[in-house]
């Protein structure tokens, strides 16, 4: 794929003290944490708990109560900064739209934007979805596709956008063992070609490990903690334990799963 990692780069982002009430009942509570460039965060915790609110807040699709969050340094209240960078969600539902094939939903970006020359389009929404293990199905409609094949396309039209930040809401729900496995496999390289700062919610702990650079854990509202395995699994927070024991495989311990390095 023609993306030209000279010209990407990973933004730093920082949450500070973050809150947001729907109708009084407080869903985010003061989160604070920061993601470096290039970083592979994973957001993990049980549902109900804030991930996919927090997310929509770090794309700038909802407002906080107060709070602020930064990209390099500038906050994106301010629009001009939410127009300079490229922050992508691969949503959990995949929203795509219904009325569009497929090629017209992974290439809408492209074209709206005028990113890419259109002759360009095709060819690069073509890979964009070969990446994803899907051929020969540009011209169907979401309704002629499996739920794993529309979030597939979902992550196809993120990756075709070159972002700065993407972040994918639990990425491989409704996706087969090996497809789970495709798709995080790309998730890496993805974020190692081009150095795209990344965030991932999953409920899937081998997922997180595997994908993380650092982990945080919310639990309503309140993140409890952020860092890496070994600080994660020293954290002494009683929920966290008890989050961590749950979602564990019996055949692997804590120590026979590493996160990868930062380079
Ligand atoms: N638009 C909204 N209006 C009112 N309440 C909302 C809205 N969106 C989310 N909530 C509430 O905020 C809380 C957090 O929701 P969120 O979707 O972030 O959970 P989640 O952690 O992503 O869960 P899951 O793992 O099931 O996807 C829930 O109690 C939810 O009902
Ligand atoms: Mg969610």
């Amino acid at each position: 794929m023609s993306l030209t990692p000279s010209e990407l780069h990973g933004i730093k982002l920082e949450v500070n003290r973050l809150n947001r009430s729907y109708k009084g009942v407080p869903v985010l509570r003061d989160i604070n944490f920061s993601i470096k460039p290039g970083e592979i965060f994973v957001l993990m915790g049980p549902s109900g708990s804030g991930k996919s609110v927090l997310l929509r807040h770090l794309v700038g699709l909802e407002r906080p109560d107060s709070g602020d969050i930064r990209i390099d340094d500038q906050s994106i209240q301010n629009p001009k900064i939410r127009d300079r960078y490229r922050l992508t969600m691969v949503f959990q539902s995949s929203a795509l739209l219904n009325s569009l094939t497929v090629a017209q939903n992974v290439g809408l970006y492209l074209k709206e934007h005028r990113i890419k020359p259109p002759e360009e389009i095709d060819a690069i929404v073509r890979q964009g979805l070969e990446l994803v293990g899907l051929r020969n199905i540009e011209d169907r409609f979401p309704s002629e596709l499996s739920g794993g094949m529309k979030k597939r396309v979902a992550i196809a039209r993120a990756l075709v956008m070159e972002p700065h930040m993407i972040l994918y809401d639990e990425p491989t729900s409704e996706l087969d063992p090996l497809m789970a496995t495709l798709v995080s496999d790309e998730i890496i390289k993805l974020n190692r070609r081009t150095g795209v700062t990344t965030i991932v919610v999953t409920h899937e702990r081998e997922l997180a490990f595997r994908l993380a650079h650092r982990i945080g854990i919310i639990r309503g509202g309140e993140l409890l903690c952020t860092g890496n395995l070994e600080e994660i699994y020293n954290d002494s927070t009683p929920f966290v334990k008890q989050f961590l024991i749950a979602g564990r495989n019996p055949q692997n311990s804590p120590t026979d799963i590493t996160l990868q390095e930062h380079d």
